[in-house]
């Protein structure tokens, strides 16, 4: 049975409390009288899964609001959107096929996730009349998923050039810029918290191939996961690499490709030498940019911060709002309370 929200208040389950969770705590307070003035709804947190709720937290929430059961979050009669930022694939999955099953709309941070699953969880959402959104996945800040799906979804695009890893792109900048190591750049990386203790994911190029078939998919209209892209790292690369593309007035960057060739697309990641003046060569330390290449409009470029608590946050937040405003012009009208 389907009943509507109660009063103008939408319930958010938040899976997670760590580095993008407290900034949708965060942001989400500060963003509250404006959310309510556009949509006329208003969004509060009513549970929070975590591992340890004993652990201190970047943000202040009440310790009643914290749970160590998915199930309390997944089934509480007030949570009409749940939003997962745990990160990981199994459990995320699980919840997330729970959530949009029980008529819950859910909001995603997760691009392991949504390159390995992401088809399975939109017909999910299809079937039970629930949305599914996940601009977070990719780049951060930068709205490119939306523009993807939404702005260019008529048009036929050509190619698709990213970088889409910013610890990658951190390393990358550090070793043109003071002739260190990959090594020694690593290290810089871990020690500002930039790159993981284990960094396999991205120095191997893999997050960016997950993110790639993302964007992938939704440019060229079709299912596209991880395995569908050709992936080279950058760990091989050394001093004298650079050095030699820098003699050619050449950046290396690990770029992210999507191509239209025929009726194939061939999708990569992989160190690849741009020339000074093209504009991703000038995206340094931890920033992202995406380049989308379109019959009718030629070149657009976006750009900003690919990773963070409130960057990440902010995305997680305009899937929020476009929710409302989506549900407000009649779509997804009624979420299950119970
Ligand atoms: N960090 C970024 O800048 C960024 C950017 C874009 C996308 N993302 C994506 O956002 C997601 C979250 O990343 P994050 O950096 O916020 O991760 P994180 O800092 O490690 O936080 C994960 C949170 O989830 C909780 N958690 C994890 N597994 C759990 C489980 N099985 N049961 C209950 N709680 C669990 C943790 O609880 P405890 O706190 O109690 O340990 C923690 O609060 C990931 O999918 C990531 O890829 C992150």
């Amino acid at each position: 049975m389907t009943m509507k929200a109660h009063a103008n208040i939408i319930g958010i389950g938040l899976l997670g409390l760590g580095t993008v969770g407290s900034g949708v705590v965060r942001l989400l307070g500060d963003v509250q009288e404006r959310l309510l003035a556009k949509t006329g709804w208003r969004a509060e947190i009513k549970r929070i899964l975590v591992r340890d709720p004993q652990k201190e937290r970047r943000v202040q929430v009440s310790p009643a609001l914290l749970t160590t059961s998915a199930q309390e979050v997944l089934e509480d009669p007030e949570v009409h959107v749940v939003v997962e930022v745990i990160g990981g694939v199994c459990e995320a999955r699980e919840y997330v096929l729970r959530a949009l099953q029980s008529g819950r709309h859910v909001i995603t941070a997760n691009k392991d996730l949504i390159a390995e699953y992401g088809e399975e969880l939109q017909e999910v959402a299809r079937r039970h009349g629930t949305l599914l959104f996940y601009e977070a996945a990719v780049a951060g800040a930068i709205p490119i998923i939306r523009t993807l799906k939404q702005s260019f979804s008529l048009v036929s695009l050509q190619e698709v050039l990213g970088i889409v890893n910013g610890t990658t792109n951190f390393i990358l900048t550090k070793m043109a810029a003071e002739r260190v190591s990959f090594a020694e750049a690593l290290q810089e990386a871990q020690r500002l918290g930039y790159a993981e203790a284990d960094p396999h994911a991205d120095v191997s190029g893999l997050d960016a191939a997950r993110k790639m078939s993302i964007l992938a998919s939704l440019a060229f209209d079709r299912v596209f996961t991880p395995a569908d892209v050709r992936v080279e790292g950058i760990t091989h690369l050394t001093q004298e690499d650079l050095e030699r593309a820098a003699a050619e007035d050449q950046v290396i960057k690990l770029v992210g490709r999507a191509v239209r060739n025929g009726d194939r697309v061939e999708i990569s990641v992989a160190p690849t030498p741009l020339p000074r003046s093209h504009p991703l060569a000038q995206v340094s330390g931890c920033y992202n940019a995406v380049y989308v290449y379109g019959d009718a409009f030629g070149e657009t470029m976006y750009y900003g911060p690919g990773a963070g608590s409130l960057p990440t946050a902010s995305a997680v937040i305009g899937d929020l709002f476009t929710l409302l405003v989506r549900q407000e012009a009649g779509e997804a009208l009624d979420v299950v309370a119970g």
